[in-house]
């Protein structure tokens, strides 16, 4: 009953596209619809620029965070406090106020990871930025970032096998939603951070 309950309104919460509410509002355009399509905080930095980028990146990464504090108020057990954050990921992916057409789930999973495995985020986390800063593929970074920190967890075996299965699950959906991005990177066709023209 409560596992339902945090897993439903996780992914309600979740469900908030705030790089859609805040380019609508500044800019009176629907990011779904420029620049890469991505209703991301990568995708505000090409529209909107650093500030409202940096805005979003915060909000969503809220948003991972608010569904992992749900579930552990609730006093869930671990798999189900990890499936709240899947939920609000896939709430992020895939809104339900706004057609089901959302993000790729990083920001949002960074709050998750973040809350459920703070050390290997941490080490996991200035690693992607090394990566970003290098090679300024963002997409790429973010990849590192969300199969890292599950793989982590596995090799130091300091959660439990159910959690584990849901940060894997996450890190699956992740790079599904990454699918272009990765066919764009094996193809040496992906946007750099910084890049004015931008492939969807
Ligand atoms: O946060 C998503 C990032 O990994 C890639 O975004 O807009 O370049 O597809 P984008």
């Amino acid at each position: 009953m409560w596992i339902a309950l945090s897993t439903i309104v996780s992914y309600l919460i979740g469900s908030i596209s705030f790089s859609y509410l805040i380019t609508k509002k500044i800019k009176k355009i629907d990011i779904r619809k420029t620049g890469s399509g991505n209703a991301g905080a990568t995708n505000t930095l090409r529209v909107l620029g650093t500030g409202p980028a940096i805005g979003v990146l915060l909000l969503d990464v809220l948003k991972g965070v608010v569904s992992i504090l749900i579930a552990q108020a609730l006093g869930l057990p671990e798999w189900a406090v990890a499936l709240s954050g899947l939920a609000s990921i896939i709430g992020h992916d895939f809104p339900i106020y706004y057609g089901f057409k959302g993000g790729k789930g990083v920001a949002t999973t960074l709050g998750v990871f973040f809350m459920i495995m703070p050390l290997y985020a941490l080490i996991a986390g200035v690693i992607t930025l090394l990566i970003i800063f290098a090679t300024r593929f963002v997409s790429l970074g973010s990849l590192f970032f969300l199969l890292a920190v599950p793989v982590l967890g596995w090799i130091f075996h300091h959660y439990s096998a159910g959690a584990l299965v849901v940060t894997f699950l996450i890190t699956i959906l992740a790079f599904y939603q990454h699918r272009a991005n990765i066919n764009r990177l094996i193809h040496g066709k992906e946007n750099k951070l910084g890049q004015k023209k931008v492939q969807a």
